[in-house]
């Protein structure tokens, strides 16, 4: 029997991973997870009635590109917080953003560029549903190193023009996981040039967009707005699960272009799962409601102050602009996982599972990245301890 080759090459993913180098290994004190992003903060206390509200909807099937209802109020909260319209025809609904980026790719990626398997340019390390994307439709994945050097985003102008002009999508994460950078709006407007330079598309992953500590990010879709661009070159990803913490409620939204969302739900049509009606209903309240999202950054900016109290003196350490991830300067990512695992219980990601190693290089092999979604109390006695066993 055949199996493709495709995935063959794909490392194990990153959590079975951390499992394989610490559960054979006994904790040093009470675990304390400080790996996974899964937000723990409530999720607003109206959400189960609104299901119940609208469970007659379980007995249908759902619009595959999301209700009118939830699509106006995704428009709605565009118009608010970028103050620009985006017409329902340029958004679909999604079951979460990672299914939305890889569709997105199945829908939208041309087969070649300029007569060879086109690239798909994405930073590193970065959220692992990008690669398995263009591996799906015989492009070549090409990982562009996001470092402390660059800012920890792609940097634009070290890309050769070659590899721009086969370039099809570039998958840019900001706030960016794991590093919490954001990418300027100069920054956008530079890629969304280079894009319409050379022919390519841009699929701004935005999911935590709204968990931000100084300023909120700049959003791709108003910055392309402003300067005119071909609405055709971008889609933009977000959703509810960091913004509401509703991370189990799986759902997101893909902003475009008319052709290109037309495209995405054309494929959705035929091989897409929509989000259930009642689940809809819940998002739509969720969108248009401001006051839990406010409330849930509050609790994010205490973190941010324990974080900067536990680890500024650590060298090297940088406060994340965004989002929701410390990423800790360390000698070697799995070494420190596994130390402080083995001293103290507290479990963190060696930052290397998230990258790719390029010419021998992998981006992440000198940091862990520690989840600040634990209570606070819990989450600033687990920073303490990590400072403890990795930095004294
Ligand atoms: C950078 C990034 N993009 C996308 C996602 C997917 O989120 P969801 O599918 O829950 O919207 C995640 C989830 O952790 C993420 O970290």
């Amino acid at each position: 029997m055949d199996f493709p080759d495709r995935f063959s090459d794909l490392p194990e993913y990153a959590f079975p991973r951390l499992r394989s180098l610490l559960d054979s290994h006994k904790p040093g004190g009470a675990p304390l997870a400080m790996t996974i992003g899964e937000p723990q903060h409530p999720y607003p206390d109206w959400v189960g009635p609104t299901i119940a509200e609208a469970a007659a909807g379980f007995g249908k099937y759902p619009v595959n590109e999301g209700s009118e209802m939830l699509l106006g109020a995704i428009s709605g909260w565009i118009s608010r917080r970028y103050a620009i319209a985006v017409a329902p025809e340029r958004l679909l609904a999604l079951n979460g953003t990672r299914e939305g980026l890889y569709n997105a790719a199945m829908a939208l990626c041309p087969e070649a560029k300029g007569g060879q398997a086109p690239l798909v340019l994405m930073p590193n390390p970065f959220y692992q549903v990008y690669a398995v994307a263009a591996l799906s439709v015989g492009a070549e994945p090409r990982y562009l190193p996001a470092t402390h050097e660059t800012g920890f985003l792609p940097d634009l102008d070290a890309i050769a023009p070659e590899t721009l002009d086969r370039t099809a999508i570039f998958y840019l994460c900001s706030p960016s996981n794991p590093q919490g950078a954001v990418a300027s709006e100069a920054y956008l407007k530079r890629l969304l040039e280079l894009a319409e330079r050379h022919d390519f598309r841009v699929f701004a992953d935005e999911c935590y967009s709204e968990i931000w500590r100084e300023t909120p990010p700049p959003g791709a879709l108003a910055v392309a707005a402003a300067m005119g661009a071909d609405p055709e070159r971008l889609v933009v990803f977000n959703s509810l699960s960091k913004r509401s913490n509703l991370p189990g409620l799986r759902a997101g939204f893909a902003a475009g272009g008319p052709e290109s969302i037309r495209r995405m739900r054309q494929l959705r049509n035929y091989a897409g799962a929509p989000l259930p009606l009642p689940l809809q209903a819940v998002a739509a309240k969720a969108w248009s409601d401001e006051a839990h999202v406010i409330e849930n950054r509050a609790l994010y900016a205490a973190k941010y102050d324990i974080a900067d109290a536990v680890l500024g003196d650590v060298p090297g350490y940088a406060a994340p602009e965004a989002g929701f991830f410390l990423w800790l300067p360390v000698a070697d990512g799995e070494a420190a996982a596994l130390k402080a695992w083995r001293e103290t219980g507290v479990r963190v990601l060696p930052g290397a599972y998230l990258g790719r190693d390029v010419n021998g290089e992998n981006p992440g092999k000198g940091y862990v990245r520690v989840a600040m979604v634990a209570p606070a109390n819990e989450m600033q006695r687990g920073l303490e301890t990590l400072r403890d066993c990795l930095y004294d």
